[in-house]
């Protein structure tokens, strides 16, 4: 049999689930996975499926059952197994068959692959692909990067078996090379922000405002029939009523809290910083997971100084301020992303559909809200204009400000940590600063290095009256 439409390599979670969903949108599709012993259980998995699906043992009789010329699905775990199960593969391939990288790659390497690809006159696609495993099976959003041709090529395959909203494919080409996957990174480092502004708004219930999950969950759960309705709420809802099994106590109050991360947050914030674009929110929430792992440093300071927190905030907020700070939040860090955006694809030159990513993002994925409409109509009305002064937006900002400050100044009165909910004040009090204090900054640069500063009153490079009077001896 060499007829299946698409292949997948990689039969864990993720590859599983997608070659699932494509089987189920009426394609064939051939499988292999390098621990062959995994194969018979997942055509089990499979069900009926499996009538449209071949599992192969070997990478050769994986290649021999694609229908020519080939386009081949790798989901295997990103950064050096790409580049094996690709040396491993290409040998095998005739030169129209296409490799998609469907993992979550540093978008420097899909660059890297799709040039290589590209001297090697072979067709290459990276794919970022978001929505867990739920998005993988039932449709995921995905942010395609290649060439325009070899996107096409598969086009109506991954719009089939993405997300749809209101009929829309949650599929889209973004741009060449490493655009995909660029993409997808900053998605994720809004999905690091907004779950750590969640999560601080969680910790005001808890900490400063006594509250038990279950109580916090119902407020997530009414909130998410409102301005904030998205899919991190409402799985923030789900949790927070969630139960232990075992104990019977609440679910989040039996969770360590140390969180994990794979690394995607870090790349959006290093590759913000490598672009001068501010992402304070993105960086704080990065700083919020890497403090968290940092268990018995905060064990040991909070040993040290054990009265730095006071725990009763709740008659200074109320549920409504604590929705409105979020609403404030939300808005200023995905004008962070976007703004990130916009950065990366005039320096890279890869024009990317700044409205199309926020529509990409409307259905399947991690990040998925009702806000993101919004966002793509503003971001339809002007491509590069700050999301934040977006007329839309900026009335919505001018409705929650007030909140967020409110909510950030209790909670920092009190001792708690509110990182990102502070990052995202301090980029709003900066952003509508028409002056800074950058004019001491610019003194003391040519002060001590003589770096020259602009003037207010006239044009040209200037110096302070010190230029070579403190280098006198
Ligand atoms: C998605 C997610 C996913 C990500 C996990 C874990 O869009 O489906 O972003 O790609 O890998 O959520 O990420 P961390 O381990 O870094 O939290």
């Amino acid at each position: 049999m060499s007829d299946a439409e698409i292949g997948v390599i990689g039969l864990g979670t993720m590859g599983a689930m997608l070659a699932m969903n494509i089987a189920d949108n009426g394609f064939k599709v051939a499988v292999h996975n390098r621990t062959a012993s995994r194969i018979p259980g997942f055509l089990e998995e499979a069900g009926d499926l499996a009538e449209r699906i071949s599992g192969h043992e070997t990478l050769d009789a994986f290649v021999q059952g694609l229908a020519t010329p080939r386009n081949i699905i790798l989901m295997v775990p990103a950064g050096s197994p790409v580049d094996s199960q690709i040396a491993a593969l290409r040998p095998l391939l005739d030169k129209d068959d296409m490799i998609i990288d469907a993992g979550n790659a540093n978008f420097h390497e899909s660059q890297r692959r799709a040039d290589e690809a590209a001297e090697a006159g072979v067709p290459f696609l990276g794919i970022g692909v978001s929505g867990g495993a739920e998005g993988a099976r039932f449709g995921p959003s995905i942010m395609g990067g290649g060439t325009a041709e070899a996107w096409d090529r598969v086009a109506h395959i991954l719009e089939a078996i993405s997300a749809k909203y209101e009929g829309q494919p949650c599929a889209t080409y973004m741009g060449p090379g490493g655009a995909g996957h660029f993409v997808k990174t900053v998605h994720n480092g809004i999905e690091y922000a907004d779950m750590q502004l969640i999560a601080e708004v969680y910790g005001v219930m808890r900490d400063g405002m006594g509250m038990e999950a279950a109580a916090i969950g119902a407020v997530f759960d009414g909130w998410n029939e409102g301005r904030l309705q998205s899919y991190l709420i409402e799985i923030s809802g789900k949790v927070a009523a969630a139960s232990d099994l075992e104990t019977g106590n609440p679910i989040l109050d039996m969770i360590l809290d140390r969180a994990g991360q794979k690394g995607t947050g870090r790349w959006t914030a290093i590759e913000a910083q490598m672009l001068g674009a501010p992402v304070p929110v993105i960086e704080a929430a990065v700083m919020a997971r890497n403090m968290s792992a940092a268990r018995d440093l905060r064990l040991s300071g909070a040993d040290a100084f054990p009265a730095a927190r006071s725990s009763d905030i709740a008659g200074a907020l109320s549920m409504k301020d604590l929705e409105a700070a979020l609403v404030a939040g939300k808005i200023l860090c995905y004008a962070q992303g976007f703004d990130l955006l916009g950065k990366a694809s005039s320096e890279n030159g890869w024009d990317l559909p700044m409205p199309a990513i926020a529509e990409v993002w409307r259905e399947g994925c991690i990040i998925r809200s009702a806000m993101l409409n919004d966002m793509s109509q503003a971001l339809s009305e002007a491509p590069e204009r700050n999301l934040a002064v977006a007329p839309y937006f900026a009335d919505l900002l001018k409705d929650s400000i007030a909140a967020l400050r409110k909510v950030a100044v209790t909670a920092i009165g009190a001792g708690q940590p509110v990182p990102a909910l502070s990052a995202a004040l301090a980029y709003f009090d900066t952003l509508t600063s028409a002056r800074t204090t950058a004019n001491m900054l610019q003194a003391q640069r040519d002060y001590f290095g003589a770096h020259s500063f602009e003037r207010v009153d006239r044009d040209g490079a200037h110096h302070g009256p010190w230029l070579g009077q403190h280098l006198k001896t």
